[in-house]
């Protein structure tokens, strides 16, 4: 039951729990003309403390499309956290006007503290470099989609590993199923950190900065940007940004049935030559971010039964 539930962290839910948000998200697609009104009189906060534009977007155009409201920030300075009101007092605030609320922070575990105030089910859109929990339904909803099954997958986890949040959360989702092997592809300066490792059995993974060593054995490439924001030092930034550029050509010895995603942004790390092969996915991608939260406000709304 994920009725006034929190999700905070990627493993929050069960696998069960997981599959039916899927499950539910499938038939959203299948039938979007049936949920029109299904969160009528539900108010959506969406509070974002940092820069977004797929995941803030795709929530509110979600809650638009149950038929709900959407209240909320994408600028905090004006609201009063500009005059020095804490985050718990804010969520208790907005506790008193919406049924729910989204909040991207760039202090990892502000949206944990926030959820410990309030009196409404809270979701994490990304905290600082920590996890992004609704970016790995999209991604874990897209694999599902496109090859049918969540196990039994090699994938390469390509770019900025250290800072990357949606990496990070969707290691730890992507762990609990059967059969996955990682391919860990970083410069050495940014590579895993040690406590998402720690949760991997030492066969099922490998630590490379070689992009084209291990593409051949690859059934799908996650590619992530290099996280400016979250460098102390601009000249690292710049060193680093070029690292991986994916061309047309290095897909040469890909599988023919291999998904190249990435969450959005893109800086330099996917050139556009590659946008218009079959195994570019990253586009789709976004849009089953729309339908996977979609589910997911109807699941912790508990409105599924209407
Ligand atoms: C990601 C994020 O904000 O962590 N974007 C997103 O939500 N789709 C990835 C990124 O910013 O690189």
């Amino acid at each position: 039951m994920l009725k006034d539930r929190h999700l905070i962290e990627s493993n929050d839910f069960s696998l069960k729990e997981q599959e039916e948000i899927f499950d539910l998200a499938d038939k959203i697609i299948a039938k979007q003309d049936a949920y029109l009104d299904v969160c009528k009189g539900m108010l959506l906060a969406s509070l974002f403390y940092e820069p977004s534009t797929r995941t803030r977007f795709s929530f509110e155009a979600a809650m638009l499309r149950l038929g709900g409201q959407v209240v909320g920030f994408s600028e905090p300075g004006s609201t009063s956290v500009s005059k020095g009101e804490s985050l718990a007092d804010t969520i208790r605030t907005i506790g008193c006007y919406a049924d729910i609320a989204v909040m991207r922070h760039p202090k990892e575990g502000a949206p944990r503290l926030a959820s410990k105030q309030s009196t409404i089910p809270v979701i994490n859109a990304g905290d600082g470099g920590h996890q992004h929990p609704t970016q790995t339904l999209t991604d874990l909803l897209t694999i599902r989609s496109m090859k049918k099954t969540i196990g039994n997958q090699v994938i390469g986890v390509c770019g900025d590993l250290k800072f990357g949040r949606t990496a990070h959360s969707l290691v730890k989702a992507l762990s609990k199923y059967d059969n996955i092997k990682f391919i860990f592809i970083s410069p050495p300066e940014l590579t895993i950190p040690d406590y998402i490792l720690e949760d991997l059995d030492e066969d099922d993974y490998s630590l490379t900065n070689n992009l084209d060593d291990v593409i051949k054995d690859l059934d799908i490439l996650y590619m992530t940007r290099i996280q400016k924001e979250r460098f102390f030092n601009e000249e690292e930034y710049l060193r680093l940004k070029g690292y991986y550029i994916l061309t047309k050509d290095k897909l040469d010895t890909a599988k023919e049935d291999m998904i190249i995603m990435h969450p959005l942004p893109r800086v330099d790390e996917i050139s556009p030559s590659v946008d218009d092969d079959k195994r570019a996915v990253y586009f789709a991608q976004m849009k089953f971010g729309m339908y996977v939260r979609m589910a997911l406000i109807v699941k912790l709304l508990g409105k599924e039964n209407l």
